[in-house]
C-alpha cells in the first residue's frame, strides 16, 4: 500500500493558489493594456486599467493576511529550508549526480527566492506607475520596462514551472503535495533524500 507524507500545510498550499490566482488575473489584464490587438478587442481601457491595480493592491493584501493569519511559524521555517544554499545545490544545477536534495530542490529554491522577489517589484513598479499618472515626481525612466521585464521573466519561470508541475512523468506527482498535502514517501525519499518529513 502506498504510504503518503505531508508536504504542505494548507497555510502553504493556501498561499500558492492565492499567488498563482491573484497572478493570473494580473497577467491576462496586463497583456490586455500591452497588447495592441487584445487592447482593441476587449477596449473600454480605463476599466481593464482599475481591474488591474486593484487586481493588484488585492493581490499583495491577500498574500500578506495569508502570512499573517496563517502559520507563520511554519513559514518562517519554509523560508530557512529555502535559504540553505549548500554544495549539492550547486551539483543539482550544474546536472552533476548525485545531488541529493532537502525539501525543496536547488531549483524550486531559485524559483521560490525569483517568485518573491517579482512580487515585490511588480507591487513597487506597479504603485510607481499609478502614482506617476497622478503625479509627475514619481515618473521614472525605466518603471515601464522594469514592469514589462518582470512580466517576460515570470512567464518564462511559468511556463517551466507548469511543464514539471502537470507535464513531466518524474515531477508531477508533487502536484498532489500542493493540492491534497501529502505525496508519496518512496517518491519523496527518490527526489528529496535529505528531507525527513514531519
Ligand atoms: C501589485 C501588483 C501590480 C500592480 C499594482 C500593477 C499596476 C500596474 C499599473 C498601474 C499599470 C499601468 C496601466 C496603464 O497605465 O496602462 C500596469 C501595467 C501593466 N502591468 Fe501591472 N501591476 C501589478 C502586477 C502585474 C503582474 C503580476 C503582471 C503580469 C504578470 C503585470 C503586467 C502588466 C502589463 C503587461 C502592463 C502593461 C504595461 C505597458 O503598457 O507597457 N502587472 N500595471
Ligand atoms: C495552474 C498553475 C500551477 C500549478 C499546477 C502549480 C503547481 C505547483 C506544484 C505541484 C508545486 C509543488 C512542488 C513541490 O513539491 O515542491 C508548486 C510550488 C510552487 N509554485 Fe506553483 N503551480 C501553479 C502556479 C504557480 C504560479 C502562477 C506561481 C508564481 C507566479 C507559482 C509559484 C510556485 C512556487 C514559488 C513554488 C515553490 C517552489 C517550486 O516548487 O518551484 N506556481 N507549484
Amino acid at each position: 500500500m502506498t504510504r503518503y507524507v505531508r508536504r504542505f500545510s494548507r497555510t502553504e498550499r493556501t498561499l500558492h493558489w492565492a499567488n498563482a490566482l491573484g497572478f493570473f488575473v494580473l497577467l491576462a489584464s496586463g497583456l490586455v493594456l500591452y497588447l495592441p490587438s487584445l487592447s482593441v478587442l476587449v477596449g473600454r481601457r480605463p476599466l481593464v486599467k482599475d481591474v488591474h491595480f486593484w487586481s493588484g493592491i488585492g493581490w499583495v493584501s491577500l498574500l500578506a493576511a495569508i502570512a499573517v493569519l496563517g502559520d507563520r511559524r511554519g513559514l518562517v521555517r519554509t523560508a530557512r529550508d529555502v535559504d540553505r544554499f549548500g554544495s549539492d545545490d550547486v551539483r543539482f544545477l550544474l546536472g552533476r549526480r548525485p545531488a541529493p536534495q532537502g525539501r525543496f530542490n536547488a531549483g524550486q529554491k531559485l524559483n521560490t527566492v525569483l517568485t518573491a522577489a517579482f512580487t515585490l517589484l511588480f507591487f513597487v513598479s506597479g504603485m510607481l506607475l499609478w502614482l506617476g499618472e497622478r503625479d509627475t515626481r514619481f515618473r521614472l525612466a525605466g518603471t515601464v520596462i522594469l514592469h514589462d521585464g518582470l512580466m517576460y521573466v515570470s512567464l518564462l519561470l511559468l511556463v517551466g514551472h507548469l511543464y514539471l508541475a502537470v507535464i513531466h512523468p518524474a515531477t508531477r506527482h508533487a502536484l498532489r503535495g500542493i493540492t491534497l498535502g501529502t505525496v508519496d514517501a518512496e517518491w519523496a525519499a527518490r527526489h528529496h533524500a535529505k528531507w525527513t518529513p514531519e
